[in-house]
């Protein structure tokens, strides 16, 4: 397929997505312009006035995780900021330099071996291909591919089939990542005077995880497009490694700004999603934030999105409303709030009112 006819639009989708080819067959084309599908309207360009260089979230260091003074950076970070990085949580550096290492060696594969994971080829339901968002729902598409993953445990049996360039790095990966998990969530809850974490809280959540290597091909217009469009996450929380690139943007909690999350070796940026607000009822912040791609570099991230089970049934905690306050969203499964999340484009802070009374 020659770069001019990829330029149409219903091509270029059966050339993304149903030929599996992905921003990673049209950026390796050599364009020196980005398909019309990609342009972002001038609204959702990223304005070089918009960035507040002299911010930043905050960095947190898990070495005296003990002191109840790391608790208290959590929870003033979540109610604050909505993100945070976290450096000296006991991942070693190779484990998170080579999932990145696997995230490029996947997408260096040839397209023949990439196109066997797209959804309707793939020998397992829990690895998948996928290209930008929601390709099908959305207007413009987003600079991206990823490689998706539901992660069970570690003697799931269905990963023995992802993908052999990567499979052992993300199982590796998730079994370190998984612990810190749990104690971010702890610590969240119990200022949220949730004592313990049982099954059924356990469900809500973190009854799904979900692990995306995703990879931000270069760009040759990186000022028009976007790697991920404004968005919350609609997770309880995400964990998310990212390489040395950068390009992921937060919105200032005070203002309209945005704020640069600066690649910090060995850190992982840690942001409260929408279950955690809606559980929260609003004292943790799921903030809005959107990725730039680069001109010259892949970008390669790789985030855990800890999100309930499919049919949890989440809303405020009795545990926050007891003192009297008022509920501000209704209980709702959490399949369905996951469904609208994709059935439209990626829209700020949007799907978050469909579970507002
Ligand atoms: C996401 C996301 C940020 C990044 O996948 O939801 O916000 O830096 N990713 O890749
Ligand atoms: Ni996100």
């Amino acid at each position: 397929m020659s770069i001019a006819e990829v330029s149409e639009a219903s091509d270029l989708i059966d050339f993304l997505v149903n030929k599996g080819n992905g921003v990673k067959g049209l950026s390796q084309m050599g364009l020196e312009i980005v398909p019309q599908k990609f342009i972002q309207p001038h609204e959702e360009r990223l304005d070089f006035t918009q960035i507040l260089s002299s911010e930043s979230i905050p960095i947190i260091d898990f070495s005296n995780f003990d002191d109840p003074k790391v608790a208290e950076s959590i929870c003033d970070a979540a109610e604050n900021w909505g993100f945070f990085q976290i450096v000296n949580h006991g991942i070693p550096i190779e484990v998170l330099e080579n999932v990145i290492e696997a995230g490029h060696k996947f997408f260096e594969l040839s397209v023949e071996e990439r196109r066997k994971y797209l959804k309707e080829n793939s020998p397992t339901p829990t690895v998948q291909l996928k290209t930008s968002f929601s390709p099908l729902a959305e207007k413009v598409l987003e600079w991206k591919d990823y490689l998706f993953h539901i992660y069970d445990c570690d003697d799931d049996e269905s990963s023995n089939l992802w993908p052999a360039v990567s499979k052992d790095q993300v199982l590796e990966y998730m079994k370190w990542a998984k612990p810190i998990i749990v104690k971010l969530l702890e610590v969240l809850l119990e200022k949220l005077n949730v004592k313990k974490i049982d099954e059924s809280m356990k469900s809500v959540v973190m009854g799904t995880l979900i692990v995306n290597l995703i990879h931000y091909p270069m760009c040759p217009s990186p000022e028009l497009t976007a790697g991920a469009g404004r968005h919350a996450d609609v997770s309880s929380i995400t964990m998310l490694l990212q390489d040395d690139v950068g390009g992921l943007y937060v919105r200032d909690p005070k203002g309209d700004g945005w704020i640069h999350v600066p690649p910090v070796k060995g850190a992982l940026v840690i942001n409260i999603g929408d279950v955690l607000q809606i559980m929260s009822n609003d004292r943790y912040k799921s903030v809005e934030h959107r990725v730039i791609v680069n001109a010259s570099r892949n970008r390669v991230s790789v985030p855990i999105f800890v999100n309930p089970a499919p049919d949890a049934v989440f809303g405020p905690l009795t545990q926050v409303l007891q003192n009297g306050e008022k509920p501000l969203y209704k209980h709702v499964v959490y399949s369905d709030y996951f469904n609208y999340f994709f059935s439209k484009g990626h829209e700020g802070k949007q799907t978050i009112e469909f579970a507002k009374l």
